[in-house]
């Protein structure tokens, strides 16, 4: 995901949480949230720690003048707090940058969401580890319980995680092995097996085809691919060009009754926009199924985080 993509240009001001809202959902057993988003970007508690991520040096500074405000008003101290520059380039992305703070900390800890422990590392790269607007997703798939799951454009593994508490074999898929080598990480977190699950680094456009060939199907899938990508031969991909492609190729990995979760953080693609996709591929590939727009966190205000749908294949 490619968080500055769904910030609107427009000034709308900044939205802090309440400090009764942060508590509410500190007691579903949730340590990582969105504390504020606006415009110019978002303050993100990850346990003790901080991270403001910001487009303009302006922004950073009104973000951290609210972040002090708040932390009077709710009666909590970060132990550190970050700071991560959103550039125009993804190119041009690096780590956050500690503000304040123990220096000699480690840069690697443990969130938890709804009792389910995730590892973030801060300094590895420009996003720590867990997507915080998935957060209904990541509860919608545990209720769900499937029973095989699979998990392409797998990241960190947190679907997988949440998919193999509830009971299902999971396949993750994805292109970096450093982040399935996270993905295993989480899985031990946990308390579950990592070798009892299949981590696979390969091309998810690719994958799809050999799997169905091999008879296997699924009862949850997971598409939520980056706004782009090059397969390993330098093949450009371009998620509101191929989206279709993708879509059709999971239904045909998708048991009766699967449930595919399609999410996006391209603005070209808003939740109607997939719906239209996602019953276009349904005809195509004649399957009924029926469409849930979720809602987003309660952290998240209006047009911040991914657009998404849960495609409910009959
Ligand atoms: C948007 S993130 C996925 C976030 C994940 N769903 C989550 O909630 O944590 C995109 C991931 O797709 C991976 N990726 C990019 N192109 C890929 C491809 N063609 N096949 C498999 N994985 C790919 C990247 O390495 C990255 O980990």
């Amino acid at each position: 995901m490619n968080p500055p993509a769904r910030t609107p240009a427009s000034a709308t001001p900044m939205v802090w949480m309440t400090p009764a809202l942060c508590k509410t959902i500190e007691s579903a057993g949730t340590t990582a949230h969105r504390l504020a988003s606006g415009p110019g970007g978002w303050v993100e508690r990850l346990g003790d720690d901080v991270i403001i991520s910001y487009k303009q040096d302006a922004a950073r500074d009104e973000m951290a003048a609210g972040l002090d405000a708040w932390c009077q008003k709710a009666a909590w101290q970060p132990v550190r707090v970050f700071h991560r520059h959103m550039p125009v380039k993804n190119a041009d992305r690096i780590s956050p940058v500690l503000h304040s703070g123990d220096a000699t900390l480690p840069l690697t800890t443990v969130v938890t969401e709804a009792g389910i422990r995730y590892g973030l590392d801060i300094g590895a790269s420009y996003s720590h580890g867990l997507f915080l607007d998935q957060r209904v997703n990541r509860a919608t798939l545990r209720e769900l319980k499937p029973k095989r799951m699979l998990n392409t454009f797998a990241y960190t593994c947190s679907f997988s995680v949440v998919g193999a508490l509830a009971g299902a074999e999971t396949v993750s898929v994805d292109l970096s092995r450093k982040s399935l080598d996270r993905g295993r990480h989480n899985f031990t977190l946990n308390e579950l097996d990592p070798a009892k699950h299949r981590f696979l680094a390969e091309d998810t456009n690719e994958l799809l085809p050999t799997l169905a060939a091999r008879g296997e199907r699924f009862d949850a899938i997971i598409l939520d691919p980056p706004t782009f990508s090059r397969s390993k031969t330098g093949r450009r991909w371009q998620v509101e060009d191929h989206f279709e492609d993708l879509l059709n190729a999971a239904l045909e990995v998708a048991a009766p009754k699967c449930a595919i979760l399609l999410s996006t953080n391209c603005t070209k693609l808003d939740p109607t926009t997939l719906e239209r996709h996602a019953r276009w591929c349904a005809k195509v590939k004649r399957r009924s199924a029926e469409y849930i727009r979720p809602a987003m966190p309660p952290d998240f205000p209006a047009g911040h985080g991914a657009s998404t749908l849960w495609m409910m294949v009959r």
